[in-house]
């Protein structure tokens, strides 16, 4: 192979690795952005992980994130509800999600 052509292939292969990582990166720090943005300033970790949970699953999670982002008026997209209760469920509740995110996430009110 001539060095150009390796070189052209290398910066295929960083390419292609650098796509495989950047979604899930980005998504995680998205979920946890917009909970530290928008929903600490009432609860601390505790509300999380007290005995009477409210989000019993993957599901009721995600109807409780749904029902505070509107509480709060935030107007979030079923994408960001589902980075959120991502974010929350890696951090603390560890239920088994659903195979698509947003899907299953009838709200509870
Ligand atoms: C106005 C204050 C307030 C804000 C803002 C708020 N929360 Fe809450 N949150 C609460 C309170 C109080 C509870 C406990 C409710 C209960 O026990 O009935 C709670 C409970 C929860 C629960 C259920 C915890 C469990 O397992 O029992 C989740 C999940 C949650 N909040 C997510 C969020 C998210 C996501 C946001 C941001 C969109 C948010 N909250 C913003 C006050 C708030």
């Amino acid at each position: 192979m001539l060095p150009g052509s390796k070189r052209v292939a290398l910066g295929i292969l960083f390419a292609a690795l650098a796509e495989a990582h950047a979604a899930p990166i980005q998504s995680a720090s998205r979920g946890e952005m917009l909970y530290s943005t928008h929903c600490i300033a009432c609860h601390n970790a505790q509300v999380h992980w007290r005995d009477k949970k409210l989000a019993r699953d993957w599901t009721t999670l995600q109807a409780e994130v749904r029902h505070w982002q509107k509480f709060t008026n935030l107007g979030w997209s079923d994408e960001d509800v589902a980075l959120v209760a991502r974010y929350l469920n890696t951090l603390y509740y560890r239920y088994p999600e659903a195979e698509k995110p947003g899907e299953q996430a009838g709200s509870a009110y």
